[in-house]
């Protein structure tokens, strides 16, 4: 018991101070000792109820800010489909709120710029460029609603951001009805555009790092990614300094072609800030995961790290030893505390893999997965095992 501790310390410190008189220090012994005896008999029923509160608890009460449970990323997933529900309901109403508006229409047009005005432009401006004088408390400037980043974003996906919009309350979810949120986007489809066409459809025939480059920066995917952000939370969201090193490129271009949550997500907790859906085609995504499978960091994340050993089998006895089902979820079991392992042999490298289950607190100080100070070799055989799960 710790509670022991302290108290013994201090006997010895105080037996060896020469300045206090024989007398008063042994009763002050006596006392210093009685004191120790009520902490350590005290603390046994301590240790049982603290005991029994373990045992009985599930481990999906790992505290961890970033990562918690199901109830919430139900949420998020119901407001994902109540989205796309009335992007369908209102198409079969002949109103053009589906997937991608392609027509406007002139009344949701006008519902959005009464709420613009009124909720909208006091942050964003009129001209929809943010240059306004705004609150000076907010973390991040609003971005400018001309620009391809909020544009080429898929209209399902500018609801989604609307209605989870971060730095008001209440949630605009909250403050307006699906209709209104509607009559926004097609507000901000109507008012605002970038000058041409998209930067990159000019330069079908530069080089791959060129091309997903210009994307990259147009897009402004940094805005969110780059280490400067404020960030409520360890790496979230995760930098893309060394993705190069960390995701497939095939698992990248599927992903931005169709993000999906990776992480557990809630109000309040996490951001409810989300990897927006572009509109991405095959090509363009592939110049994208091109570009950023260039951002390696090979001296943190060497090809040879692994040195040919491990073995799948040892792996897997590992991962149930090690309990990492305390945390993660693999094919509908575990807990949804980490990300869900079912695919990440097909999203994350090797080299990867090795450096994170032997160094999570160094990659990410304050993420949630603990530091389980493996061998080299444990390490490289829960890395084969990852590697089987696709
Ligand atoms: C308190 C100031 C403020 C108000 C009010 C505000 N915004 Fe924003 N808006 C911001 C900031 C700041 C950002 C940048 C957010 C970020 O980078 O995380 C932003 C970003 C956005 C984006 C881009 C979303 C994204 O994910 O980058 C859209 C679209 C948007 N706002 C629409 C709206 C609409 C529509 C309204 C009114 C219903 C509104 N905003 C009201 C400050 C505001
Ligand atoms: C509005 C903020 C925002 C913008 C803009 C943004 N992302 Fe993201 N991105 C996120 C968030 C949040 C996540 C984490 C999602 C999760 O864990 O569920 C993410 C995850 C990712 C991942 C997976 C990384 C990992 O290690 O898990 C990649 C790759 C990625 N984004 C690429 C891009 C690219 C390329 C762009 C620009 C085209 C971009 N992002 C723009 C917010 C953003
Ligand atoms: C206490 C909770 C916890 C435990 C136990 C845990 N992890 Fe994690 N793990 C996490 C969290 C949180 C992350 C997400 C880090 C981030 O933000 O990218 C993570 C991320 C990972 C990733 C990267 C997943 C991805 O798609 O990005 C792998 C691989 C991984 N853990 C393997 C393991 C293995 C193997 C074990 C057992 C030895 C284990 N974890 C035990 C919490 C945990």
């Amino acid at each position: 018991m710790t509670s022991l501790k302290p108290p013994i310390t201090r006997i010895a410190n105080k037996n060896s101070n020469g300045n206090m008189s024989l007398n008063k220090k042994m009763t002050k012994d006596r006392k210093i000792l009685h004191i120790a005896l009520l902490l350590g008999f005290g603390g046994i029923p301590v240790a049982i109820v603290v005991g029994i509160v373990i045992f009985f608890h599930q481990p999906t009460t790992y505290h961890c800010p970033m990562y918690i449970a199901d109830a919430q990323m139900s949420q998020l997933t119901q407001a994902e489909s109540s989205t796309k529900a009335t992007s369908k309901g209102s198409s079969q109403n002949d109103s053009p709120s589906t997937e991608n508006l392609s027509v406007l229409s002139p009344a949701a047009v006008q519902l959005g710029a009464g709420i613009f005005e009124e909720s909208c432009a006091s942050c964003h401006g009129q001209t929809g460029q943010g240059d306004v004088a705004v609150d000076t408390k907010l973390p991040v400037p609003p971005k400018d609603l001309n620009s391809w980043a909020v544009q080429w974003r898929k209209d399902t996906d500018l609801l989604q951001a609307i209605s989870d919009h971060d730095y008001v309350t209440p949630l605009f979810s909250a403050k307006f009805s699906d209709e209104e949120r509607w009559g926004l986007v097609h507000y901000i489809r109507k008012t605002f555009s970038p000058s041409g066409s998209p930067p990159w459809n000019s330069m079908k025939f530069q080089s791959v790092e060129k091309l997903g480059r210009t994307i990259f920066e147009t897009l402004d995917c940094n805005r969110c990614h780059r280490d400067d952000r404020p960030r409520e939370l360890a790496g979230f969201p995760p930098t893309l300094d060394h993705v190069g090193s960390k995701l497939k490129r095939d698992w990248i271009v599927e992903y931005l072609l169709n993000p999906y949550p990776i992480r557990w997500a809630t109000m309040g907790i996490r951001p409810l800030l989300r990897m927006p859906s572009f509109k991405f085609e095959r090509s363009t995504a592939e110049a994208v995961a091109d570009y950023l499978s260039m951002q390696v960091d090979t001296v943190r994340f060497p090809e040879t790290a692994l040195k040919g050993q491990g073995n799948a089998d040892e792996g897997q006895s590992l991962f149930k030893s090690y309990q990492c089902l305390g945390c993660h979820s693999l094919r509908g079991e575990g807990n949804k505390i980490g990300p869900d392992l079912t695919k990440a042999g097909d999203r994350l490298k090797p080299a990867y893999i090795f450096q994170w289950v032997k160094d999570p607190q160094g990659l990410i100080p304050g993420t949630g997965m603990k530091d389980f100070e493996l061998w080299d070799d444990e390490a490289s055989s829960l890395v084969r095992y990852v590697e089987t799960l696709k």
